[in-house]
């Protein structure tokens, strides 16, 4: 069977398993996906301040470096960590390698496989470029993980 046949059935498993990853809690669909979007949002601030700080420290301004990396651990350790309790994203270790699998199946599938190709169309080649590569990092992150759900299939201790 070709990679390409095996898309559409997996891709139909993969966010079945990554809707169920998202939110043991009892929520409405709504709130879980505001859940979703706030820890998405939280998460890009966090990685964003802490590369402000890192420009910060290069430029000798150590005040600000220290500001945004006091804000960076708040963004995580504050509001990312609880919204991550309320929507119930942390599960067991056979979950969270099932959520794993479908997200970065659905990266190197989908997601950067779509935007390499928008990028191309539009010209914009080093963009395209760098979510080509991407893409192929995806795949070996996933065939990682799946190598590791099937060696832990195998034990009798998980
Ligand atoms: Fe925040
Ligand atoms: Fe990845």
């Amino acid at each position: 069977m070709t990679r390409k046949s095996l898309a559409i059935p997996v891709l139909v498993l993969a966010v079945a398993i990554s809707s169920a990853a998202i939110g043991a809690a009892a929520m409405s669909g709504p709130t879980r996906q505001d859940l979703l979007a706030a820890m998405k949002d939280e998460a890009f601030s966090h990685l964003r301040y802490k590369m402000f700080a890192g420009q910060a420290r290069k430029n000798g301004n150590v005040p600000l470096a220290e500001l945004f990396e006091k804000v960076a651990d708040a963004e995580f350790n504050k509001h990312f960590k609880e919204q991550a309790e309320l929507a119930g994203l942390v599960r067991g270790d056979k979950e969270n390698l099932a959520a794993a699998i479908s997200d970065e199946y659905l990266e190197t599938m989908k997601m950067y496989a779509d935007m390499s190709k928008r990028a191309e169309a539009a010209g914009d080649d080093a963009v395209a470029r760098h979510f080509a590569a991407a893409a192929e990092d995806e795949g070996e992150h996933h065939k990682a993980f799946k190598a590791m759900l099937a060696k832990k299939s195998g034990d009798a201790s998980n």
